[in-house]
């Protein structure tokens, strides 16, 4: 979704500017602008629709636009198709203030009607201009720059992140921020602001984040920070010890595949800490055996590739623990008035912490009186604060759109707290919690190896990725499996292709398989692999094309039907999916790869879904 980056200090601010969106680059935009403030005080604005590097050329990688104060965007259009005109920063008729946002400014047509009977004259389609017109509407009202954002954020309803500046301070940016991500830098005679801090690695690591509500007024020499009421307050500040180079492609042709190889070391950072003399230790988690007795009901809520997670975990959490489990999309979560009440405990899974949907789900729940858990990769985010517990999950930034290692470490984490909450409750023998342990030491280790064995998924995927239409089967894990490899295929490479339980095929979906239709039949949950063998004989007969997935263990006897097999390592039936998800995201790779996608960055698909 869009991207917003603001610098105010002693250097050239455009290409810091440009720098800056590069590296939210990875959030999906369909064009990108940025403003500068010239020392005499004239607003200049550059802005193109398509690739960054499309503006960059336009201005002479910033050399063409000087000046040490600037606002940068890149846009996801919301309002208004993507072009010059409709992209960010909006200037007021007047040309005195420039404005970035993020979000959707929900009265924007009944101000921009107020506006227009006011003389105001609109150029763009979008939500956001009414912003910048706005602003400036009430800044020649009052004559001070500070108040008049209080105004405007006082009039305006919907969901933002901005980014303001007035030609009459060429020393200042305003930011205000509600449901939006944005967060303040600060560095040495210079500030920064940014939706993400991935666009201020190289910059500071020195960083604040913005609450709902709250206004920040930056300066080269200081940033003051004030509540809803207008009243300067004091915020705590987080460190960000993301190292540069993981958000950089180093050598890989593609971030996705430079990720997928990172999962090993993501694992190793999100168990190893919390594995201590063969036991789990979540120091992070309060919540106690005796208020943990006390939930009734458990959801987990997700959305995307996170709801994969959350599916796994349903099977796996009820298995250990013996409670009834729910798996809800965020989506659906808060229109569906849930029985959610002071004995929920609501799981919250997200990579990015910003999720619009689960967002709202959480707040829902919370509202409701639940207890909520959130298991987030980026510290810091809306999520993680939100959450009377968080867990981390380590993976370092993601920035390929579709997700690998933050899918995988978010299976560890959720396995290892359905195993840490089953030892509360009394309810795992010794033997399956030992057993366990030891196959998420050697979790890490087994992923190494499986990725190291992945000629043969190239071999396949070179045959199969001219299929237009591609189904998933499997029973049990495998089923959840079978919808994470299904989303990475279809995202990537924009084939057809569904999941589906194995049981359920005869139901419907089997007349859909005809001669040459490619299935993949995913055969590594061990206690269903003789079910799962008849599901496959049963599409084989009519006609489809079959590459199987399973478990060393059941190499041969897989290979007695069908010919074409991937194989990974046999671990405990819980862990499976965290074998078996490295070959599916090796296999949506290389398809995606043989024809020709961006696989970074697929269309119409943003990283981080910031709208409903
Ligand atoms: C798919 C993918 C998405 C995300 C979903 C939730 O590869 O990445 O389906 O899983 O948009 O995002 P987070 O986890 O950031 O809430």
């Amino acid at each position: 979704m869009c991207g917003i980056v603001g610098y105010i200090g002693k250097e050239q601010a455009a290409p810091i500017l440009l720098d800056g969106l590069s590296r939210l680059e990875y959030r999906g935009y369909d064009s990108a602008g940025i403003a500068v403030c010239t020392a005499g005080g004239f607003l200049q604005v550059a802005k193109s629709k398509g690739r960054l590097q499309v503006l960059s050329d336009k201005i002479g990688g910033g050399e063409d636009v000087r000046g040490t104060i600037g606002i940068g965007h890149t846009r996801w259009a919301t309002h208004g198709e993507p072009n010059d005109v409709n992209s960010h920063p909006h200037l007021s008729q007047d040309e005195k203030i420039a404005v970035i946002h993020n979000g959707i400014i929900e009265n924007y047509v009944e101000i921009k009607e107020f506006l227009i009977a006011e003389g105001v004259r609109f150029v763009s389609e979008t939500d956001t201009e009414v912003v910048a017109q706005l602003l400036a509407f009430y800044y020649n009202e009052c004559g001070d720059f500070f108040e008049a954002v209080g105004r405007v954020l006082r009039r305006i309803e919907g969901a933002y992140a901005l980014g303001m500046m007035c030609a009459d301070h060429p020393d200042m940016i305003i930011t205000a921020r509600k449901d939006a991500p944005l967060l303040l830098g600060f560095g040495d005679g210079a500030n920064y602001i940014a939706s993400d801090a991935t666009a201020l690695l190289p910059y500071t690591r020195d960083v604040v984040y913005m609450e709902d509500g709250e206004i920040a007024v930056l300066t080269r020499e200081s940033i003051t920070i004030y509540n809803a009421m207008q009243q300067v307050i004091e915020k705590e500040h987080s460190h960000i010890d993301w190292e540069v180079s993981a958000a950089e492609k180093g050598g890989y042709a593609h971030f996705m595949f430079k990720e997928i190889m990172e999962q090993p070391e993501a694992l190793r950072k999100a168990i190893s800490p919390r594995l201590r003399g063969g036991r789990i230790v979540f120091d992070d988690v309060s919540l106690t055996a005796r208020q943990l007795r006390h939930i009734e009901r458990i959801y987990i809520v997700a959305c995307g590739s996170s709801y994969h997670v959350g599916m796994v975990g349903k099977y796996n959490l009820e298995r250990l623990m013996r409670k009834s489990v729910e798996v809800c999309l965020a989506s659906e979560f808060r229109y569906s008035d849930p029985l959610v009440d002071d004995k929920t405990l609501v799981i919250v899974i997200s990579q990015s912490g910003e999720t619009l949907d689960t967002m709202a789900a959480l707040r829902e729940a919370k509202s409701l009186g639940a207890r909520v858990l959130s298991i987030v990769n980026v510290v810091g985010s809306s999520i993680a604060r939100e959450s009377d517990d968080v867990l981390y999950t380590y993976a370092g930034p993601e920035i390929a759109v579709a997700t690998t290692k933050a899918y995988s470490t978010q299976l560890a984490v959720l396995n290892m707290l359905g195993l840490y909450f089953a030892d509360m409750l009394g309810s795992v023998s010794k033997e399956e919690y030992e057993a366990i342990v030891k196959g998420l030491e050697a979790l890490p280790t087994q992923v190494e190896e499986t990725l190291a064995s992945c000629e043969d998924i190239q071999k396949f995927a070179a045959s199969y990725f001219n299929h237009d239409s591609v189904f998933f089967i499997g029973r049990n894990l495998d089923y959840t499996l079978g919808l994470e490899g299904s989303l990475k295929l279809k995202e990537i490479s924009y084939i057809h292709s569904e999941a589906y339980a194995s049981g359920e095929l005869k139901h419907g979906t089997i007349s859909l398989i005809e001669q040459g239709t490619l299935v993949i039949a995913l055969g590594t949950y061990g206690a269903l692999f003789d079910k799962a063998m008849s599901n496959v004989v049963e599409v084989k007969s009519r006609g489809a094309d079959v590459l199987a997935l399973t478990t060393q263990s059941h190499r041969a006897e897989m290979e007695k039907t069908v010919e074409n097999v991937l194989v990974v390592p046999d671990t405990h039936p819980v862990l499976q999916p965290s074998l078996g998800v490295v070959p599916l995201q090796l296999f949506a790779y290389y398809v995606a790869l043989h024809r020709g996608c961006d696989i970074d960055k697929p269309r119409n698909l943003a990283k981080s879904v910031t709208v409903e």
